[in-house]
């Protein structure tokens, strides 16, 4: 969501610098034609407009760039918002998470609309926003519900640049008849408790009830919250879709609570509180409810319980707790309680930053000049490379010409053409590689613990990478896991049977949408399971995982859903996942061995009985002699084979070794 956070200063004016540009193009077209605002005129309307337009406001219009587009999707966004806020709390209090999730279902009440009295002639009627996006829909004439598609029909008419959505009956609404509409709106009341800090009462509103009042962003620490949108925004939510504010509670642990709802002033993105209440108990952490529309719980791989059964996964000190709303309980235990180390807050790396945070960054400097600026705020930047940095920046410009960008000027002057133009020319300078100290991973033992914990596998083989870095000097580190049987795996089709399932993670948050386009499917693709007698590891119980760990994820869109397919990136991934498969491949393989020896044991016994008795029927010999002779030659026989087999296995080890060997050493 670091891209949603930058696209807002432009649209909301609070950085002119970037909303000057368009308002400055159209104010040329408009000052052609004689009866228009003159140039500057226009320009200051707009500049008006721009700031009148709150960031609030923004992502109210904007709502997919955060998440909010589909009802299963958007629920996880609120719960995966309130969780992450809820881990990051925790671990600040130093204190192992205890997370509970509720998903509440709120009765919804039907409500009944009279649209229209009948003319005789009128088929066509608009229906209200209100409406249309309700979950049910009863389209009544005189108390009679019409019926879908036979008595009438659900457009979409474009009406300017707007789209509406029209009711079209078959037949005219006969004169004097009632056209009464009936609609409800599926609520659900979410709330997610935890045992962090807890929020100090002066703060509580803020955090809750207004956009970008985050105070971790320029922290630059390896995180899970992003930049204070997170848990307002889904206060707007629930206010679009309820018109209900949302209640928080929250205690610092010193036997003084506040309890209080708060909704946003869209209009201005500041905080509503109400209700506000005051009392002592024992309370540390903060628990927030709110009630949504157009949400929905299920447990497909992109709902609530999946993203949470992931998120123990890969974080083996969180116990959750989940209720759903059907009343059902489902406890995802700790597996482990040590707590991650704390990530050092970095200064970022040059090669790490986009123009938009150079933008921010620049606007929000102590630095007086833009040379201090870059040595100050980055890591690695020392005043040789700035140097070195304003020669490529000003090559073929001479001081005083407009492209020639002066670093004695403040940082706050820097405009956004510039900005880009010294972020090309950062790619071009060789860096110190930034520091790796950075890089949290959920670790080999911790990633074991939580497996076992959470699928009980046959076989389970987790990898560890060295960290490497991409584009030429970002940091990353790549853990991988794969696990065999058990729960292992996703749920089938058929009954108790389980298939294979990829499980993506960035920094320990799971990835669950836009599976296509990320690095961690296409390193999946890449490898040739059939090396690993895995060819149908997507019919078979099989859990694999990879986690993705840097300071700068490389997402592909403001969604946060996918990690970018750097080179760099896929080939750490693959690499990863065949470490993991030879192991777990060996194993099924021997597997598959002690099955077949076991099968061709069972075939010579079996006979040997038979085969006796017709002997000894023909000629008068020692049935139990003759039986224990033939199991010792079929002992033998399969004994050989046994041994057979055995080469093979230290073969294939041998050769599984060398391959190992190599790669690293490539
Ligand atoms: N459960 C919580 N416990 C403690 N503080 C919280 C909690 N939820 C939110 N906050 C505070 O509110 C701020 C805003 O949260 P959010 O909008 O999700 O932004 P972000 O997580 O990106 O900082 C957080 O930075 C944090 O200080
Ligand atoms: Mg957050």
């Amino acid at each position: 969501m670091s891209e949603a956070k930058k696209e807002v200063p432009k649209a909301s004016g609070e950085n002119s610098k970037a909303a000057q540009k368009p308002a400055l193009e159209s104010s040329k077209g408009a000052s052609k034609g004689t009866a228009e605002p003159s140039l500057e005129e226009v320009e200051r309307q707009l500049a008006k407009e721009f700031k009148e337009y709150s960031v609030a406001e923004f992502f109210k219009k904007n709502r997919q760039m955060l998440g909010y587009s589909g009802k299963v999707r958007s629920l996880t966004t609120i719960v995966h918002e309130y969780v992450t806020n809820a881990i990051d709390s925790c671990e600040d209090a130093k204190a192992l998470p205890d997370i509970l999730v509720e998903i509440h279902p709120v009765s919804a009440k039907v409500q009944r609309e009279e649209i229209a009295v009948g003319d005789g002639v009128t088929t066509r009627f608009d229906i209200p926003s209100h409406v249309v996006e309700a979950d049910v829909l009863n389209v009544l004439v005189d108390g009679v519900v019409l019926a879908l598609k036979k008595e009438y029909e659900l457009k979409n008419e474009k009406r300017g640049r707007d789209m509406v959505k029209v009711l079209v009956l078959k037949s005219p609404l006969a004169k004097g008849s009632k056209l009464v509409y009936e609609w409800a709106y599926g609520h659900l009341r979410v709330a997610v408790q935890d045992n962090g800090t807890g929020i100090p009462k002066s703060k509580a509103a803020q955090a809750f009830g207004q956009l970008l009042s985050g105070t971790k962003f320029y922290q630059r620490r390896q995180k899970r919250g992003q930049q204070g949108i997170g848990a307002s925004y889904a206060t707007l939510f629930s206010q679009i879709t309820t018109g209900k504010p949302i209640h928080i509670k929250t205690g610092l642990g010193n036997y003084k609570v506040f309890e209080a709802d708060v909704s946003i002033d869209a209009k201005s993105n500041s905080a509503v509180v109400s209700n506000e209440k005051e009392y002592s108990q024992n309370f540390r952490g903060v628990r927030v409810e709110a009630e949504f529309a157009e949400v929905t719980y299920n447990r497909s791989e992109y709902g609530v319980y999946e993203y949470l059964r992931r998120t123990a996964l890969s974080n083996p000190h969180v116990q959750i707790s989940l209720l759903e709303p059907a009343g059902e309980r489902v406890e995802f235990l700790r597996a482990s309680k040590d707590l991650p180390r704390k990530p050092e807050p970095a200064l970022p790396h040059p090669l790490g930053i986009t123009t938009s945070d150079l933008m921010d960054m620049a606007s929000s400097t102590q630095s007086r000049k833009l040379s201090s600026f870059l040595q100050t705020d980055f890591s690695r930047i020392s005043s040789d490379k700035v140097k070195d940095l304003e020669t490529l920046v000003n090559a073929g410009h001479k001081s005083k010409e407009p492209l020639y960008v002066d670093f004695n000027r403040s940082p706050g002057s820097l405009t956004w053409p510039e900005a880009e133009r010294l972020v090309q020319n950062i790619q071009k300078i060789k860096w110190i590689a930034p520091d790796t100290s950075s890089l949290i991973s959920i670790g080999e033992g911790q990633l074991q613990k939580s497996l076992k914990n959470l699928l009980q596998p046959e076989v389970m083989k987790v990898v560890e990478r060295k960290p490497r870095v991409f584009r030429g000097g970002i940091p990353f580190l790549v853990e991988a896991a794969i696990a065999y049987g058990g729960k292992a795996g996703a749920e089938g089709d058929a009954e108790h049977s389980r298939v294979g399932e990829i499980l993506r993670f960035s920094n320990r948050v799971p990835l669950l949408f836009d599976a296509g386009s990320c690095a961690i499917t296409e390193g999946v693709k890449t490898i040739d399971w059939t090396r690993y007698d895995l060819k149908d590891w997507e019919s078979k119980p099989i859990s694999i995982l990879v986690n993705f760990v840097s300071v700068f994820v490389p997402y592909t869109g403001a969604g946060k859903l996918a990690i970018s397919q750097e080179d760099e990136i896929v080939q750490e991934i693959r690499a990863a996942l065949m470490e993991c498969a030879r192991e777990v491949g060996t194993y099924l393989h021997s597997l598959q061995r002690i099955e077949e020896q076991e099968y061709r044991r069972q075939i010579f016994f079996r006979y040997i009985g038979e085969v006796s008795q017709s002997l000894t029927d023909l000629t008068p010999t020692d049935k139990k002699m003759l039986e224990a002779k033939l199991r010792k030659i079929a002992e033998q026989r399969t004994a050989v084979e046994e041994a057979k087999d055995e080469q093979e296995k230290e073969l294939e080890e041998m050769e599984a070794k060398a391959a190992k060997e190599m790669e690293e050493q490539g």
